[in-house]
């Protein structure tokens, strides 16, 4: 194993992974309150309805890919008789139409970011930082994806970054299956390993609260008139929902 593999395969990894868990537990315990997506809604709803969800439902779609193409071993989908061809025509259809849904959704919500005032107010230094990261580990997965299937030879990499992935949790790394990978996968998981170092530091750690913690521990409540039970209606008592902003349990 050379310096350089040691570093990237090994070092980073590890060192990211315990940023990754350590970090989560240190914003938990001490910006319980900064824990959240922060939110833009308010300031825009046109763009956001369109590129939220799909931006969401294909990282959603891409993350089961992951842990079926990373996490189950080739010897086991092929004993459930699911050949090699089979698995990588499944994985390249589903995965690209997961990921381009990801890159179309990702490139709307990062284009309304810079386009509509209040939203672009709202997005901080540490915003940007993260999206950074974040488009280049999602663009740089797809285009692996996309070009090693182009060129007609995909390269199996249930053979070389799986069984790599998979030895880092059993602390037994092997950093020499990444180096066989081709550069568009070493590059796409050495981004994957930093986005995971940086994380628990930016507005991603809603990912964990949503949606079910995130409803039950609001801080400020943004409820519709028309769903709250009792309320008075207002003057014309209209159709349309309004906002009213009000203070939640703590
Ligand atoms: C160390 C962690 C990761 C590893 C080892 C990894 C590995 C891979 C591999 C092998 C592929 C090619 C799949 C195929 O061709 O079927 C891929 C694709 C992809 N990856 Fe990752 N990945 C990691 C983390 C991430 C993260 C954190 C994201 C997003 C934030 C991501 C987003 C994507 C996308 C969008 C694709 C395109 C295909 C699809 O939609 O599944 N990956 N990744």
């Amino acid at each position: 194993m050379t310096g350089t593999e040691l570093v990237l395969w090994v070092i980073v990894p590890y060192v990211c992974i315990a940023v990754f868990v350590g970090g989560h537990v240190w914003r938990y315990r001490y910006d319980k309150f900064g824990w959240t997506t922060r939110s833009s809604q308010l300031y825009e709803r046109r763009l956001l309805r369109l590129a939220s969800p799909l931006f969401h439902f294909g990282i959603l779609a891409a993350l089961g890919g992951h842990v079926m193409g990373l996490l189950v071993p080739e010897r086991w989908t092929e004993a459930a008789g699911l050949g090699d061809t089979a698995y990588h025509a499944m994985s390249l259809t589903l995965g690209t139409i997961a990921g381009f849904g990801t890159v179309v959704g990702l490139s709307l919500l990062i284009y309304r970011r810079r386009t509509v005032g209040p939203v672009f107010s709202a997005t901080t230094k540490n915003d940007k930082f993260m999206y950074v990261f974040l488009a280049a580990t999602i663009l740089l997965g797809l285009l692996t994806t996309v070009l090693t299937n182009a060129t007609g030879h995909p390269h199996d990499y249930r053979q070389t970054v799986s069984p790599y992935f998979r030895s880092i949790f059993y602390f037994q790394p092997k950093p020499e299956l990444m180096t066989a990978a081709p550069l568009g996968f070493k590059l796409h998981v050495e981004t994957a390993w930093l986005l995971f170092g940086i994380w628990p530091f930016t507005r991603l750690v809603h990912v964990f609260s949503a949606p079910l913690g995130y409803l039950t521990r609001p801080y400020i409540v943004y409820r519709s008139r028309e769903h709250t039970a009792g309320s008075p209606r207002g003057v014309g008592g209209g159709s349309a929902p309004r906002l009213r902003l009000g203070w939640g349990r703590p």
